[in-house]
């Protein structure tokens, strides 16, 4: 995977763990009634590692992987608590996955990653995410967002995220989130539904109707 640089916001580890994990665990319950148990599941930035542990306990095989150390960390002192051995975490960048051969996994998933990224790494990501898996679950806030608390609520969260968080959620939902950077990627999207008062969308993509063309 060569150099793995750190990955560094205020809120990683036990802030994130704390604060923003809870936020999130009705849209992991549901990510978990798609996966089947028994997948072998690549989690891409996975963060503090929530979702792994949910289908870990499911009885997938899960590998998560992660750029920032502290999250990395986290997630594995709450494995070693928790005794859970179909799972691992890989300090790495999944821009390069290059240590997993073609279609190693049934599915690749990534959730709230995708819009505090680079439009560079966003591609990257994807397109190794495209090679490894079979079947990939790509879960991001829904665009346009309600007009509503809630969506107001999910602004402000970014926002307080830091500035530099806020402006890559700016950009990607300037550009019209999911549904551009799938198509960007030449990706056809399967299924889409979506939860938490329709701020966040649950995107479902099988590799064998990418389109003909497609990037990668
Ligand atoms: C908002 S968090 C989401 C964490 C988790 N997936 C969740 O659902 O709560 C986004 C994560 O993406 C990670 N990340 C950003 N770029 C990455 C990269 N190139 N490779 C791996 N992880 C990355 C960040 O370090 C951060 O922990």
């Amino acid at each position: 995977m060569g150099r793995v640089l750190n990955k560094v916001h205020y809120y990683d580890g036990r802030i994130y763990e704390r604060v923003i994990d809870p936020y999130f665990a009705k849209v992991r319950d549901r990510i978990s009634e798609i996966v089947p148990s028994g997948s072998r599941v690549l989690d891409v930035a996975c963060g503090t590692g929530a979702l792994c542990f949910k289908l870990a306990t499911k009885g997938c095989e899960v590998i998560g992987i992660e750029l920032s150390l502290k999250m990395v960390e986290r997630a594995k002192l709450r494995q070693r608590q928790e005794k859970i051995e179909n799972l691992q975490f890989i300090h790495g960048d999944a821009t390069r996955l290059e240590k997993f051969s073609d279609k190693a996994f049934d599915i690749a998933i990534i959730s709230f990653g995708l819009h505090e990224m680079t439009p560079d790494e966003r591609r990257k990501i994807l397109l190794e995410m495209k090679r490894v898996a079979k079947r990939l679950i790509i879960v991001d806030y829904a665009v346009p967002q309600p007009h509503r608390l809630a969506g107001i609520t999910c602004r402000f969260k970014e926002i307080v995220a830091g500035w530099g968080h806020f402006s890559r959620f700016r950009e990607f939902y300037r550009l019209g989130g999911l549904s551009f950077l799938l198509k960007e990627a030449g990706i056809e999207i399967l299924d889409r539904e979506r939860i938490k008062k329709e701020t966040i969308e649950i995107v479902q993509v099988k590799n064998s109707v990418f389109h003909k063309g497609g990037a990668g």
